[in-house]
């Protein structure tokens, strides 16, 4: 469920004052740089209270000094002597390694934008929904990782997740449109990636490169190859289920090659109530960044320019890790915790051209396996038991890369 455990007029109140303050982790990546061209624009509404970035110090200390930020800090820390040198006599502080990422999370910043990629970004989101934040969640990997346990924290800390993910933004939107109990079902819509039309035999020899030519969506490289793979939506699946807190056979996935219609709700009338927008990432940011509220997002939608909407079932034969994450989050416990960080480890291995694209979901399978014949597949009790759990999937992952490589070469 996505929580308004904070009294809707304290986000109001908040959205009113003269300034919200903003703190943006992972503000050198692709969902950073969205959010800083809305808070550039909003200049007289924002102010930024912390910047983050995982490796890039240069770029961190750039966007550091142009947005007026009191603190960065940089996960890799050997990347603190060069942030700490580029902010010199700036009066903004520094911070190097993961306990700095969580302190920014921790300063006292009414809305967090939590865009770090991959599981590295579950402790800083936590810290920030842990003091009651607004956090405005992009980062759909904590969800998969530890979502049962995230969402308990956050619920009792009473912060409230704000979906930035572009079609569970939308849900969000049109849930608004009648009563809980009267949802029959929410539907997901998925671009379909670039190998969308290709045959299998092709998929199986797809590089690096043209699995990160995205044919609507610019983002950064993880999220676009899991897009390639459709993993992406099998993640947003298990993202959706602990932010709605619905079932998983009330979640279903249509192809919508256009990325125009990005969510619909299906009500027990037969109403179906849709969010549309441009795909451009800043609609759903904008959307977070000002509720309860609307801001100038993107360009507008122009329907009149479009041919067609079309819409179809994905095919779990050409794109299993859809498969694989729908098994996973049917299973429950820590399966979907084993899948996410299988998936971290096999994407990254095909990037660097250690492992085919096919190779990804053989990969995860065969971790997913692996995992459940050691007994690791138990539910999380809390998120330090998650974290284990993801740890060892890790290694069983990069030990199995190795061997699924050799098998299909
Ligand atoms: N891009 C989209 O359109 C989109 C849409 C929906 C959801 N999302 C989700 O949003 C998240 C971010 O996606 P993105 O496309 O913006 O990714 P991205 O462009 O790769 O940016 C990732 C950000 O995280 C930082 N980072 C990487 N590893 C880190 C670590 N170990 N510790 C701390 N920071 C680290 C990066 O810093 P460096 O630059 O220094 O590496 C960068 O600031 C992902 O979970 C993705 O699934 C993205």
């Amino acid at each position: 469920m996505v929580m308004s455990a904070v009294p809707l007029h304290r986000a109001a109140a908040a959205a009113d004052a003269h300034e919200r303050s903003v703190t943006l982790l992972g503000a050198t990546g692709s969902i950073g740089g969205s959010t800083i061209d809305l808070v550039k624009r909003g200049r007289d509404r924002f102010r930024v209270e912390a910047v983050t970035a995982g490796r890039n110090a240069e770029a961190l200390a750039l966007l550091a000094r142009e947005l007026g930020a009191r603190f960065a800090a940089i996960a890799d820390p050997t990347g603190f002597p060069a942030l700490k040198q580029a902010l010199a006599g700036t009066g903004i502080e520094a911070g190097g390694g993961e306990a700095a990422v969580v302190e920014a999370a921790q300063r006292p910043a009414d809305w967090v934008i939590a865009a770090i990629t991959g599981a590295a970004g579950l402790k800083p989101t936590l810290a920030a929904a842990e003091r009651g934040a607004i956090v405005a969640l992009a980062n759909k990997e904590c969800l998969v990782c530890a979502g049962t346990p995230f969402m308990r924290r956050a619920a009792a800390a009473g912060a409230t997740v704000l979906p930035v993910d572009s079609e569970h933004n939308a849900i969000f939107q049109a849930l608004g449109a009648g009563p809980r109990e009267d949802v029959r079902r929410i539907i997901l819509t998925a671009s379909g990636g670039p190998f969308r039309e290709w045959p299998l035999a092709a998929i199986r020899k797809a590089t690096p490169e043209q699995a990160l030519q995205h044919p609507n969506w610019s983002m950064g490289a993880k999220v676009t190859i899991d897009s390639a793979t459709m993993m992406n939506k099998g993640l947003e699946i298990i993202e959706a289920h602990h932010l709605f807190d619905l079932a998983p056979d009330r979640i279903d996935v249509l192809v919508h090659p256009q990325s125009i219609v990005h969510g619909m709700v299906e009500f027990s009338d037969g109403s179906v109530v849709a969010q549309l927008g441009p795909p451009d990432m800043r609609v759903p940011i904008a959307h977070c960044l000002a509720w309860p509220r609307r801001i100038e997002g993107a360009n507008r939608l122009r329907l009149d320019q479009m041919a067609n909407l079309t819409f179809a079932e994905p095919d779990l034969v050409r794109f299993p890790p859809l498969r694989l994450a729908l098994e996973a989050l049917r299973a429950g416990a820590g399966a979907p915790t084993v899948l996410n960080a299988a998936n971290e480890v096999a994407v990254a291995a095909f990037l660097d051209r250690r492992l085919g694209f096919c190779d990804i979901a053989a990969v995860v399978e065969a971790t997913l396996e692996s995992s459940a014949a050691g007994g690791l597949l138990h539910e999380p009790a809390d998120m330090e038991e998650a974290l284990a759990i993801d740890r060892d999937a890790r290694g069983r992952a990069c030990d199995l890369v190795p061997q699924i490589a050799a098998k299909t070469n």
